[in-house]
């Protein structure tokens, strides 16, 4: 299968577009929500034709900007049927944790709910499923898929151990984000098992002053899942 996805989400510039905060035009392309969803649909359906009927094509997008004056759940409920109609497959919803959103799986719901009810697109959630539950529980509001990000660098057999029973054995993601900002998106406990390298000492500099955590590239956790959870993550800035 060949899949593509279109970034709509997390401020890029199709979101840019879509936002009534960013979007200040006076043209075709801005004010109201009709004009303001034309430029994301004619990317989506540019991308169909170019792609031809055999791509999956996936369009990120985040569910809504809970800050002034940004969009809605209804303004990307709106937005759906636009994009089925355009030949979307998928659409994966984003939080915009980048700017600021915590991860909440309940953000999905009622989302999901109702995008479930509007549109026949497969749905995606992504965010923090660290532990194999988590991934469960996104199911259950209504996610087709989700998306799992951090938790597959720290540990790349993390969906085969979930899977086989084995999840105790999962090498936790501690959340320090260092691979966020490494040109090479790894994990530099995996990558670089033997330390790190001089060279990225000033990134992870940077990572170690950052407000959520720091980094301790010698102390991953390898945590038994059966353990209770000591503390939930309220947010992350990854999205
Ligand atoms: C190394 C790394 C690089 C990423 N780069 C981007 C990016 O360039 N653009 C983006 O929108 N999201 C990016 N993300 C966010 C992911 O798309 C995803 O939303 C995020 O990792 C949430 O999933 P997780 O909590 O399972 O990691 C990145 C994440 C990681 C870990
Ligand atoms: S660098 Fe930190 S945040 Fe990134 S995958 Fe590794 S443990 Fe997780």
């Amino acid at each position: 299968m060949r899949m593509l996805e279109i970034h709509g989400a997390t401020w890029y510039l199709l979101q840019q577009f879509f936002s009534p905060v960013s979007n200040q035009r006076t043209d075709e392309y801005g004010g109201s929500l009709e004009k303001r969803m034309r430029f994301p649909l004619e990317v989506a359906r540019a991308v169909r034709e170019g792609a031809g009927e055999d791509m999956v094509i996936s369009y990120r997008a985040c569910l809504l900007e809970p800050w002034e004056g940004g969009f809605t759940i209804e303004d990307t409920l709106a937005l759906a049927p636009g994009l089925e109609e355009a030949g979307m497959d998928i659409m994966h919803c984003s939080r915009n944790a980048r700017n600021g959103v915590p991860v909440v799986p309940d953000l999905y719901n009622p989302a999901f709910e109702r995008l479930g009810k509007t549109v026949g697109l497969s749905l995606i959630a992504n965010g923090a499923s660290f532990e194999p539950a988590r991934v469960e529980a996104y199911m259950d509001l209504g996610a087709d898929f989700v998306a799992v990000g951090r938790a597959m660098l720290a540990d790349p057999d993390y969906a085969s151990k979930a899977l086989s029973g084995r999840g105790g054995e999962i090498v936790r993601c501690i959340e320090c984000r260092p691979c966020t900002y490494m040109t090479d998106s790894r994990c530099p406990d995996d990558a670089y098992p033997d330390g790190v390298p001089e060279s990225l000492s000033e990134i992870l500099e940077v990572a170690s002053r950052m407000k959520t955590g720091g980094y301790a590239p010698t102390q991953k956790k390898r945590v038994n899942l059966d353990d209770p959870v000591d503390e939930e993550p309220e947010g992350s800035a990854v999205s």
